[in-house]
């Protein structure tokens, strides 16, 4: 992969005697020890002409190839943690450097597609560790950084593959889902969903129960989960909650405990996004807000923990963030909720560092979608004329997309951790 010729070879041989390429995945990668301020400028070359240019090469070889034949193919750069943040772990600045350039790659990737209206696929997937070559089978590292290796938990390839596959075989539309992996372990076991009376969580509170799950929906109008539940073959529960008032989800966690079960796994979908501006918007509409979607999530989370703590179980958490909680995104009028957001993605990583200190082995997922059909959005009749028509250029997701992405993140085994599922539809703007 540091040889143009031997890629833009390869591309070629596979086209003439495997067809046309489809998808790449651009796994390839080095990790040599070494640190920045005596280490070896052959082997910093290396890992940039592996992790960084090789994977350039190919992609562009990929979409060339794609798009001469009018494939909408998948592009999979297989980044890692280093990616998003600086782990500390001397000896990896290279490394780390490179993998923060593929995840820059993926996004301005994302951006010339949008730019050429392609719809090619990329999927930026960051592992932790994982064992192989690069770490816990290798021997060529100092005894310092073997240690370390060693002192980690450390997911399998297959776990990474696993990921690649779930991403694969989501619909055209979606940039990231379909679910490749059994629900069974959760069957039986009790889940709160909040906010199940429409959109998002009605659409995960039925693809729980469909999976065998029995599911306690969380919402003031109570009356919809009811009549969902009727026609649902499996155990959906409905109980009337206003998620802005602690005695409601405490007396809520009560009853499910009574009457359900413990409970095994928490979905945090509740929310509100009223159109305000800064300027001049409504204070009580801001402290809903913020009531709801963060207050509310943060009291059903304890209760949560408190629950699975004392009843030593290993559960699951699912804050349904949104990809307006890692930007700002140019949507006038949703400045408290974007600030929600963000509350909500430094509560889901803040939770996880809790869990840490604690020893606990819950589990703590994020995923953010992009926009999606629901009251929230284009079935909401309160908007000004401009949202209203900025939603309605956009491409949507479904509520099941979002359903099929917190099932997946669900579906990994005990030691597999999804920390953040971005899902958006292909094309997205905003
Ligand atoms: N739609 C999108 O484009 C999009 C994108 C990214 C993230 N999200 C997130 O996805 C989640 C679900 O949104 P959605 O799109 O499915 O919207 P939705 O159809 O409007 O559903 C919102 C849900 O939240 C509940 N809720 C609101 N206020 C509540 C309160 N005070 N107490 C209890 N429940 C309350 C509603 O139930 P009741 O009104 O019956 O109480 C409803 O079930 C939200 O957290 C949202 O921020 C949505």
């Amino acid at each position: 992969m540091r040889k143009e010729d031997e890629i833009t070879k390869a591309f070629k041989w596979v086209e003439k005697n495997l067809g046309q390429v489809h998808i790449l995945i651009n796994n390839a990668g080095v990790a040599k020890e070494g640190l920045l301020s005596n280490g070896d400028t052959e082997a910093w070359r290396n890992t940039f002409d592996v992790n960084v240019m090789g994977l350039c090469i190919a992609t562009r070889e990929a979409v060339k190839s794609m798009t001469a034949n009018n494939i909408n193919g998948h592009i999979i750069h297989i980044n890692s943690v280093a990616g998003h943040k600086v782990v500390y772990f001397p000896g990896i600045n290279v490394y780390t450097a490179s993998k923060h350039a593929v995840t820059a790659l993926a996004e301005t990737l994302r951006h010339e597609f949008l730019a050429r209206g392609s719809k090619i696929k990329i999927t930026s997937v960051s592992p932790g560790f994982v064992i192989s070559e690069m770490t816990t089978l290798n021997t060529g590292y100092s005894p310092e950084r073997q240690k370390m290796l060693k002192s980690q938990p450390i997911l399998k390839p297959e776990d990474i593959a696993d990921a690649v596959c779930y991403v694969l075989s989501t619909p055209e539309t979606v940039q990231s889902v379909k679910m490749v992996l059994s629900l069974s372990r959760w069957m039986g076991k009790v889940a709160i969903v909040t906010g199940a009376s429409s959109g998002i969580g009605a659409a995960i509170a039925d693809a729980l129960v469909a999976n065998g799950v029995i599911v306690a929906g969380l919402a003031r109008r109570s009356e919809r989960i009811q009549e969902r539940a009727k026609k649902l073959q499996g155990k959906l529960h409905a109980i009337r909650t206003d998620m802005r008032k602690e005695d409601e989800i405490i007396k809520a966690f009560k009853w499910v405990e009574k009457n359900l079960g413990q409970v095994h796994i928490l979905i945090n979908n509740a929310g509100v996004s009223t159109e305000s501006f800064l300027a001049n918007g409504d204070t009580e509409a801001w402290r809903n807000i913020f009531d709801v979607n963060v207050m509310g999530l943060c009291i059903a989370t304890r209760e949560a923990v408190k629950s699975m703590t004392t009843n030593d179980i290993n559960g699951h958490i699912v804050h349904i963030s949104s990809i307006a909680g890692h930007k700002i995104v140019n949507v006038p009028g949703i400045n408290a909720y974007t600030a929600s957001k963000h509350a909500v993605t430094a509560l889901a990583g803040t939770l996880r560092n809790e869990f840490l200190t604690l020893g606990s082995k819950i589990k703590i997922t994020s995923v953010s979608p992009g926009l999606v059909i629901s009251e929230m959005t284009t079935l909401g009749t309160g908007y000004s004329a401009e949202r209203q028509e900025m939603m309605k250029s956009q491409p949507i997701l479904k509520p099941e997309d979002v359903a099929d992405a917190v099932c997946y993140a669900l579906s990994t085994p005990e030691n597999v951790e999804i920390n953040e599922l971005t899902i958006t539809p292909v094309g997205e703007r905003i």
